[in-house]
Parts: C-alpha cells; structure tokens; sequence
C-alpha cells in the first residue's frame, strides 16, 4: 500500500483537564500518539504527516526519537478545529498522492490491519468515512443517511434529539481524494465557523461529497478499536482493550497469568514461554522475562532484564536491574539501577541492592543495603549488613571476596575490602581491608557486671 497520511495530534484535550497534551497520555506504556504512528506506518503508510500544535515540541521529539525521519510534522497553531487542523497539513503534502489518509491521534487501538482493509475499500470514493454502530453512541459525531446512501455527519453538540438517537458514528478516519481535499478545506477554512464549538469541523466535507454522490462509509465490527480518548473515563477503557489484547497475545505464546484482569503489560516487554505470572504484576518499559521465571503477586519490574527459572517472590520492585538463571529473588526486595544479581544467587527480604554485582550463589537474605559493590561467588552477607558507600559527598565502592562471610548487622564503610573466604564478626563496623582468609572484630568488647539487674530494680522499685 503507497498511501500518504495524516495524523491530527494538534488539540490540547480539555476534557482531560491535563497540563499534558491529550496524544501523550499513555496507554500500556506508549503515548496514544505513538500507537496511531506505528498503526499508520504498519500499515504501510509512506508520507506520515503528524500535524501538531499544543505541546508540539514534546510530541514531535517523541515521535522522532522512535520513527526518525519516517515521520514530518506540520504545526497548527492556533487550533480551531479537526478541519483547519488537516488545512495547516495541505503544504506538507506530496505531490502526485492522489489519496490521504486521515487518522485521529487520539484512537489508540487501531489496528494496521483495519487501516489496511479500510484504505482497500475506500478505493473510487471521494471521501469515505469510517463509522462503527455503537450500543451508546456517546458524543461521537453521527452519520446521518437517507436510506443506505451517506448524507452527512452531525457533531453531537449540533445535533438534535433525532440525530442523537443514530447509533451509527464517527470513528475519526477518512480517506479522501486529495484535491478534493485541498480545494474544500480551503473554502471550508475561508468561511465562518458556524457551529456550536465555533470550530472548522472536518466532518462537514462528508456533506459536501455526498451532495455530489461521492461519499462512502465503510462500518468497523470490532468497536473496541475505535474508542476515542476524550477523558480519562475513556483513557482507561482503551487501555482496559489494549491490555486485554496484549494479554491474550502473551498467553498464545506460552505465559501463564493467573488473573489476567489484573496482570499489567507494556506493549514493549518480552516474555518467554512458561513465565508464571501471578495477580497485580506490573511489566513496564522495556522489560524481559526469560523461560520459567514466576513473578510473585504485586511485583513492579521497570526496564529490567530477567533471565531464565528466576523466582520472584512477591512485592519486589526492579528498576534498570539484571537478574540472571536461577536466582531467587525477594519478597519485598528493591533491585534499583545497575543491580546486576548473577546466576543462583538469593537476594531476600528487605534488601536494597543499587549499582552492584553478586557473582554466582552469592545471598545477602536479610535487611541490607547493597550500594556500588561487588560481592564475589557464595559469599554470604549476614542480616542487617550496610554498605556505607556516601560520605556526603561522593561514593565509594566495597569489595567482598568470594566465599566471604560478613556477620549481622555490620556496617562497611567503603572505600573497603574484604578478602576471599575472610569472616566480618557480626556487630563490626569495618573501616579497614579485612585480608583473605581473616576475621576483623570491630566493635566494643563486652563485658557483665554481675547482679546490676537486681541492683537496678531494687533502687526503682521500692
Ligand atoms: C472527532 C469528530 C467526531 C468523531 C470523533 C471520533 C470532528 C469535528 N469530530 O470528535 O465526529 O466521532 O472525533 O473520535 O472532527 N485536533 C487537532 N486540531 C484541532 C482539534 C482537534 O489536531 O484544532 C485533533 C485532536 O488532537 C485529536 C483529534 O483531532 O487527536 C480529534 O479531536 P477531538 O477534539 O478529540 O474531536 P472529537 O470531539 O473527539
Ligand atoms: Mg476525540
């Protein structure tokens, strides 16, 4: 398909009473506005023309970062309606394109394979349209015929109790001959906008068209795909969809969810087969999940690669961490960025571990705080153990050996090493290298008083 199309992305989105421009919003991890550009190009669309207005510059250096040069812009500013929007797009236009493609930046969940088949079917007509039937037909804009034959679509807010009782709607997507397109925009842009928004409607040129028996509708069976994003009501209807569709997809290939409803995937994660998802899962960014790793309830894993047979217990939370085969993770453990956590290691509750390597087996099971370290092969770090590696200033890095064992409730105070197979007695706070195979005893030696206890109840007591 050699098809050149429009996105409009210009409006600010009032109803979402947002300080974000509407086509930013997200759903499942992308900016709506994405969804609609990648749909576009899937499709097949070349000449991807995004006309942009409010907050321009954040959606214009997103879709760059992600499609480069594969997509233009043309800026509407003001915004005075869908129509002028796609007249401020006219000069971006090609030469020659006999037909354009109009989308709507704020319809996520349309499919390329939709587009597809409603371009294909638009062939020959001046302005085709694509409607859906809905069972609440909503605030879409309605399309009135006379009999089978389109006549013309009616906005709600200028429509009458009639036309409001149509259940036949607009979906917000045209294909249009392309020097129709330019001549009537025009004219329709040159005139008053007489309506009750006070907007260049571009739903007005299906009246137009049809008056000269040129105007085709082409109806959407599976709705779900329309949903316009207009508040927040709608926002997570079309993210409900899109999650559902994403779903559905991951379980084809192998995944197991035990609550579907409540399992939460970004459209850019990768699973493998026999990951076990358990309920209230949070998969964002650019997260991977290797073959056999379960993620307990309520764990958050943000752009984090996970490898294979790991177990997650529940209620971790991994940002930017890279766990590798077999390791057992959890419950209740924070990987931040640059926590690297090697094969078969056990990382347990209540342990923060930011900017540091565990080799092979390590385990730190306990309450510790693991900061710009490297902890070697089976070392063990004891409960409670803190990496102090901020004097305030700058950070500093602590090295344990392999098979090293640091006691409970220690304090390492970097920069420090501790050798291989060398001991930390629990309770030390260690300022100096420990040498392999060493003990290092830092703290207060200790000492009875024998009877004190008796003593002091007898003085408080009388
Ligand atoms: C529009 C249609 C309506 C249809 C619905 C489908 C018109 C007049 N109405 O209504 O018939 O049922 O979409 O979802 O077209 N935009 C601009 N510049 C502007 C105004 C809007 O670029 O000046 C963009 C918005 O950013 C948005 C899209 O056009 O992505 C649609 O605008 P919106 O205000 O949401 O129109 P609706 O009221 O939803
Ligand atoms: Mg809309």
């Amino acid at each position: 398909m050699s098809t050149q199309a429009v996105i409009m992305a210009a409006g600010k989105g009032t109803r979402m009473k947002s300080d974000r421009s509407k086509v930013m919003h997200e759903v499942a991890g992308r900016p709506m506005i994405e969804w609609v550009a990648k749909a576009a190009l899937d499709a097949g669309c070349d000449n991807l023309v995004v006309i942009v207005g409010h907050q321009r510059e954040v959606v214009q250096e997103h879709l760059t970062r992600q499609f480069g040069d594969r997509v233009a812009f043309a800026v509407q500013d003001p915004q005075l309606g869908t129509g002028h929007a796609v007249f401020c797009a006219v000069p971006a236009l090609r030469d020659g394109a006999s037909r354009t493609l109009i989308l709507s930046g704020d319809v996520p969940n349309m499919q390329p394979e939709t587009i597809r088949a409603f371009v294909a079917a638009a062939q020959g007509s001046t302005l085709s349209v694509m409607t859906a039937v809905l069972a609440d037909a909503a605030r879409y804009g309605r399309i009135v015929r006379d009999g089978e034959t389109l006549r013309a679509i009616v906005e709600h807010a200028d429509a009458s109790p009639e036309v409001r009782a149509i259940r036949e709607i607009n979906t917000g997507f045209y294909v249009a001959d392309t020097e129709f397109l330019c001549t009537e925009l025009a004219k329709l842009c040159a005139g008053p906008a007489d309506n009750a928004q006070g907007e260049y409607y571009l739903t007005d040129l299906v009246a137009v068209a049809a008056a000269a028996g040129a105007a085709t509708a082409w109806v959407l069976d599976d709705v779900a795909q329309m949903q316009g994003v207009n508040t927040r009501t709608q926002l997570a209807e079309a993210t409900a969809w899109c999650r559902t569709r994403i779903n559905d997809a991951w379980m084809d290939a192998g995944v197991t969810m035990l609550d579907p409803r409540h399992t939460y995937i970004d459209a850019d994660v990768q699973l493998a087969a026999d990951v076990l998802l358990h309920p209230g899962v949070q998969l964002i960014g650019a997260t991977t999940i290797g073959e056999g790793t379960t993620v307990g309830n309520g764990c958050v894993i943000e752009d984090s690669h996970v490898a294979q047979d790991v177990t997650i217990l529940p209620f971790c939370h991994f940002e930017q961490a890279h766990v590798e085969n077999g390791a057992r993770i959890g419950p209740m453990c924070h990987l931040r960025p640059g926590a690297d956590i090697g094969p078969q290691c056990h990382v347990g509750n209540f342990v923060e571990v930011k900017n540091s390597r565990l080799d092979v087996g390590a385990k730190a099971n306990h309450h510790s705080y693991i900061g710009d370290g490297h902890i070697g092969a089976r070392a063990n770090i004891g409960a409670g153990t803190i990496f102090c590696n901020y004097d305030g200033y700058r950070k500093h890095r602590t090295t344990v050996g392999a098979g090293a064992f640091v006691g409970s409730n220690s304090a390492l105070v970097a920069p420090v090493s501790v050798g291989e197979n060398a001991y930390v007695a629990a309770g030390s706070v260690v300022t100096g290298d420990v040498p392999k195979d060493g003990l290092a005893v830092a703290r207060g030696r200790q000492r009875n008083i024998e009877g004190w206890a008796k003593g002091w109840r007898a003085t408080n007591e009388d």
